[in-house]
Formats: structure tokens, C-alpha cells, sequence
């Protein structure tokens, strides 16, 4: 899902954005995954499906002193600083399972979660998946009401589910991705989504 009039793209995850998934999933994780679980899904699991958004026209700010030189001359695979997010699902049978979804803290709030949420619902439907589920954290509202626009709906409770504070968690579904109700509300989406993403500033706010 991607278009020329977006400051961001979509694209499949590589084994080289690690380090720049790694920067994003220690920020707004409690409980991040280690970088071999990236490195396992994008290898090693025939049932993911990854994928990361990134500033088109980035143009990396050029660090003074010692440490910008070093970072030059050694390179550093953090300083990726165009990924702005990703998301990944597992296709298990007929259900496709959101497993992650992140956004850097400093671009949240301008479509790019929307981005990739759309862009894995698009990939279920493309795998054939009859639905899509996912577990988010009770706590967690803006992410619920980021799925519930996108159709999915709270159909239980996993007790105890986060280990770091006990907390809950509720398993969310959509209905049959591929009925038409679902779809025609999706290709709303999509336009709402169009429209957001033309209006997104390519910039960080300073
Ligand atoms: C949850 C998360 C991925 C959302 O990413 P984001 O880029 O901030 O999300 P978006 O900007 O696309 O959507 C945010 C807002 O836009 C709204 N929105 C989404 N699609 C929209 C559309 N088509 N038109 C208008 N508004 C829309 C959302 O409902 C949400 O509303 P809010 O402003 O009240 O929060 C991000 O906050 C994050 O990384 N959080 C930490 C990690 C996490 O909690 N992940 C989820 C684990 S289950």
C-alpha cells in the first residue's frame, strides 16, 4: 500500500533494518523482543510477514564532533533514523495474527500506524486469511481505537497475558475479511487514510 503523494512508504522488512527495529521496539515496548526474534521471523518462519514504513526524503542530519565522525567512518545501522515504524502478522491456517505493531514515539499520531495496519489487513487478504486477530494490553486505548476503526472488535480476555505487570489482554478479531461489508469499509479507510497521509508532515516536529 503505497502512494507518490505520501512522505512515507511501505516496504518488506530486511535483516538491515534490525538495528533501527531494535531502537523503536526498546522505546515503546516494556518487554521488547531481542533482535534474534527479528532475526528468527524474517529468516526462519515461512508464516511472517514483515514489513516497515520509512520518511521518503530523508536526508540524515550530519552529527558534529567525535561521535559523528566515528559513526562515518564506522557506519552505525541505529542512525537509521527513515524508519518510522513497522508491523508484522503470522498466517496460522485461516487466521492472520498481528504480532507486532510500532511507531517511533516522536511519529505517532500521523497515519504511519494507520499505514501498517492497512497494509497487513491488505496482506491477509492477499494470503486469503478469513480474519485477522491480534492481543493488545487493556491499558493500551489508543492502539483499540486504532483497531477498532479498522473493524477489529474485542472478543475475549487473555488473564495475566503481559508478564512484566500481569496485565490483560484483549483478543481482538475482525469479521470475515473478505465479506463485503468488511471490504467496502476498508476501501473507506483507505481514502480517509489517502487523505491523512497527503496532509502528513515529512518532518518531526522540533
Ligand atoms: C499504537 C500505535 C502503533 C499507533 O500508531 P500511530 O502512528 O500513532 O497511529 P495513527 O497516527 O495511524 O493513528 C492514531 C490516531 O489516528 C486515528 N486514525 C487512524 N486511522 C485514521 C484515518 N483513516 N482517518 C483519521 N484518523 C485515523 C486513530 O484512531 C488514532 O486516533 P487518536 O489521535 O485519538 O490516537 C503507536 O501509538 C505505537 O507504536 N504505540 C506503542 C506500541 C503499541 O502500543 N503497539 C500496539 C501493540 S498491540
Amino acid at each position: 500500500m503505497n502512494s507518490q503523494d505520501w512522505p512515507y512508504l511501505v516496504e518488506p522488512m530486511r535483516p538491515e533494518d534490525i538495528p533501527a527495529v531494535m531502537v523503536i521496539e526498546r522505546m515503546v515496548y516494556s518487554r521488547p523482543w531481542p533482535a534474534e526474534a527479528y532475526r528468527y521471523e524474517l529468516a526462519e518462519n515461512p508464516k511472517s510477514h514483515y514489513y516497515v514504513a520509512r520518511l521518503k526524503d530523508y536526508r540524515p542530519r550530519r552529527e558534529a564532533g567525535l561521535k559523528g565522525a566515528l559513526k562515518r567512518a564506522f557506519g552505525s545501522a541505529e542512525s537509521d533514523e527513515s524508519l518510522l515504524g513497522y508491523g508484522g502478522l503470522w498466517l496460522m491456517v485461516d487466521e492472520a495474527h498481528v504480532s507486532t505493531l510500532a511507531v517511533h514515539s516522536d511519529w505517532q499520531g500521523r497515519g504511519v500506524g494507520a499505514l501498517l495496519l492497512a497494509t497487513l489487513i491488505d496482506k491477509a487478504v492477499e494470503l486469503q486469511a478469513a480474519f485477522v486477530t491480534l492481543e493488545v494490553r487493556v491499558s493500551n486505548l489508543r492502539a483499540q481505537t486504532l483497531y477498532e476503526r479498522y473493524g477489529f472488535r474485542k472478543v475475549g480476555v487473555r488473564r495475566k497475558y503481559y508478564s512484566d505487570n500481569n496485565e490483560d489482554a484483549f483478543i481482538m478479531s475482525t469479521e470475515a475479511i473478505d465479506s463485503p461489508g468488511y471490504l467496502a469499509n476498508l476501501e473507506a479507510l483507505r481514502a480517509g487514510l489517502d487523505a491523512r497521509l497527503r496532509a502528513s508532515p515529512a518532518r518531526k516536529e522540533e
